[in-house]
């Protein structure tokens, strides 16, 4: 199946060119994992293949690789080499990132009450080292970027949040929150899993202090490898455990102790990386500031809104918020007013919907209830259309 439009969109047909996906299954699921480009696999299974045929001997390649992955991050981010850092995911990132942070008691730290396990548990023990944890519960209708503008107060030390979240995929304001962070001195603390690849991004016109991502999802990467962003002054703090990638090594000279540790965000790198992972998000981080992120954006925007069409016929309470400024991938969904008996559990006939599009081989995510819906670029309208009609099929 071919994507159709009024647009030239030979770039979305030649991308699916690689994408064996399409022919298995309806793959709206990219909030989850996204499945690799024929090029992405191919450039990790070379980095294995130098590996099986000569151990280490091309290991600056494998340096110049992460060089060129640093660049293509920064690229995408709209920042300098110089703020990135190559990690595993994006829980280590963040785990870097709030050990440099000082605390002291008295301090709060404002996070989300219902963020993914990967953003609240480091967040949530940073702050048991003695500041208070200020959790903002999100309430449907009312705008998550005010609700957390409103939490901070000048006792607010850090704000630790996602850009975008994993289950309704409400997307926060960053130029807003950055304009707060100009104006007060706490550390704005971003999860970007669930943006970066699918909206643009201009770090350098922002003050975020840290920004952590990995490429499995949106970015279409192998999983384990990731990006720490760190500001500049973020780069003057220095990580509470130092990790030797962290020091500028004399690679002749391993029992120097007198190295330093690398003056940009490479200080919070830790150890040997997922070189396969590593070489495939090159791959893709290429791919994807080739195409580049506004016309990835427009597509995505484009499909979503189809799905927001689509599912409000149907008699089902759509979660994620509308306006295009406060979304990004995700839209999510539940079968509550789908005819659930009242007093029942609403979620039970979404997940008997979820077994149906699993049936059908269309892959959606099932979350707390809900379902998650989270098309990429090269999805077409006919695969929007190929969910929804099992949808209505199935409400009947
Ligand atoms: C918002 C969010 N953050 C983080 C993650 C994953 O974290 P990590 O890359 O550390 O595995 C996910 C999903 O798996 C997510 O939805």
């Amino acid at each position: 199946m071919k994507a159709t439009g009024a647009d030239n969109l030979s770039w979305v047909n030649d991308f699916r060119q690689g994408m064996p996906v399409v022919d298995d299954l309806t793959y709206l699921n990219h909030a989850s994992v996204g499945p690799p480009h024929a090029d992405t696999i191919a450039a990790a299974q070379a980095f294995l293949a130098d590996q099986h045929a000569h151990g280490s001997l091309n290991q600056l390649d494998w340096f110049a690789k992460l060089d060129e992955a640093r660049a293509q991050a920064a690229q995408l981010l709209r920042t300098s080499e110089e703020r990135i850092a190559i990690m595993p995911n994006t829980s280590t990132g963040l785990m870097r990132a709030l050990g440099a942070i000082p605390l002291q008691s008295g301090d709060e730290v404002v996070a989300i009450a219902d963020a993914f396990p990967a953003i609240y548990f480091p967040v949530k023990s940073f702050a048991d080292r003695g500041a208070t944890l200020i959790e903002v519960e999100p309430a449907l209708n009312i705008d998550l970027t005010q609700q957390v503008l409103d939490a901070i107060t000048p006792r607010t030390r850090v704000v630790a949040i996602p850009w975008v979240g994993f289950l309704r995929g409400a997307r926060l304001d960053l130029a807003a929150l950055s304009e707060e962070r100009r104006r007060r001195n706490f550390f704005l603390v971003v999860d970007a899993i669930q943006g970066v690849g699918v909206v643009p991004l201009a770090l350098d016109e922002l003050m975020v202090d840290f920004l952590s991502f990995q490429g499995a999802k949106w970015l279409l990467s192998p999983l384990g490898a990731g990006v720490l962003y760190a500001s500049e002054s973020a780069c003057e703090l220095a990580p509470d455990f130092q990790g030797w990638y962290g020091h500028e090594i004399d690679w002749n000279a391993f029992l120097r102790r007198d190295t330093a540790l690398w003056q940009g965000a490479r200080r919070y790198e830790v150890a040997t990386h997922s070189m396969p992972s590593v070489y495939g998000f090159v791959a893709s981080l290429s791919r994807f500031n080739a195409i580049g992120i506004p016309r990835i954006w427009e597509r995505i925007r484009s499909l979503t809104d189809r799905i927001f069409a689509g599912l409000s016929q149907l008699p089902v309470l759509i979660v994620t918020p509308q306006p295009a400024e406060q979304r990004a991938g995700i839209v999510t969904f539940s079968c509550e007013g789908a005819g659930a008996p009242a007093g029942s559990d609403w979620a039970s006939p979404a997940s008997e919907l979820f077994a149906e599009l699993s049936r059908q081989r269309i892959s959606v995510s099932f979350r707390e209830g809900f379902i998650r819906v989270s098309p990429h670029f090269y999805n077409t309208e006919e695969e929007v259309d190929v969910f929804l009609a099992a949808v209505k099929g199935f409400l009947g």
